[in-house]
């Protein structure tokens, strides 16, 4: 298992080969194991295989071709609606209208994608998450049909690889890991657990390809930039209100 763990790497080409719907459900069996709050299990998992609804959700995901490309669109719901339901059909009033309570259930709905992606890993699929899902959320819950108190957390897109890429860096185990509280970072510590990411190839050639002079300065500038971080978390701000979950 660990040395399934240390060889992940995220899989964004796949063949036309569908993934059966018997191995699905062995994967999503394993998947609904992952621990949730309280055994709630505050998610629901929507499972896209039809072409022309995958058409209507790839702009959602701003045309990654992933979604096209794989066998499998898995979205991963932040799901309320049947635990309020059954609440309220078991003769109480729930009290989960509230900010806390979607993160609650966002992480439920993390943990089981992360189950998910481990178990298809394990047999020998690849997998992609889309963060894209929560930037245009409301697209999404209109195209899938999320009732309130339902909201998509991450996607997956799945299918068997058709393509080997390399492994890509991660940060220096050390720079990670604090012992027993929080050791706040020197500049100088700062600068040598990202060095070896700032020197990689493919990193030094995306500085250059994009004009620019630092690594941090593609994700500020480019990748992650703070107008479009503002206009989507207003975006998600707005649905989370929609989908009844700023009450209190
Ligand atoms: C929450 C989340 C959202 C992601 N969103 C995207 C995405 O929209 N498009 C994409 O190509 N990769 C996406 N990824 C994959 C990451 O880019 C990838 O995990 C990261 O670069 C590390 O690569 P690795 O998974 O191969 O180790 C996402 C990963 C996570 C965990």
């Amino acid at each position: 298992m660990i040395e399934q763990l240390l060889a992940h790497k995220t899989i964004r080409k796949y063949k036309n080969t569908p993934v059966e719907d018997a191995l699905l459900n062995r994967i999503l069996q394993a998947g609904c194991r992952a621990s949730t709050t309280g055994n709630m299990q505050l998610y629901s998992i929507i499972i896209t295989r039809d072409e022309v609804r995958k058409k209507t959700l790839a702009p959602c995901h701003f045309n990654q071709p992933m979604v096209m490309n794989a066998s499998l669109v898995l979205t991963f719901c932040a799901d309320f609606n049947r635990f309020n339901k059954w609440c309220k059909l078991n003769n109480t009033e729930p009290g989960y209208d509230n900010f806390l309570s979607f993160v609650t259930a966002a992480i439920d709905a993390l943990l089981v994608a992360q189950n998910v992606t481990i178990a298809a890993e394990s047999e020998g699929l690849g997998v992609c998450y889309l963060g894209t899902t929560t930037y245009l959320t409301a697209k999404i819950i209109d195209i899938l049909k999320l009732p309130k108190g339902v909201v998509p957390i991450t996607t997956l897109t799945i299918g068997w690889p058709d393509e080997n890429p390399e492994q890509v860096d991660r940060l220096p185990l050390d720079s990670i890991i604090h012992q027993e509280t929080y050791n706040d970072y020197t500049d100088d510590e700062i600068m040598s657990a990202y060095r070896e990411k700032e020197n990689r190839d493919e990193n030094r050639k995306f500085v250059a390809e994009n004009s620019k002079e630092t690594l941090a300065q593609v994700f500020t500038d480019i990748r992650y930039k703070k107008s479009d971080n503002l206009l989507f978390s207003n975006m998600l701000l707005s649905v989370l209100k929609e989908q009844g979950f700023m009450n209190q």
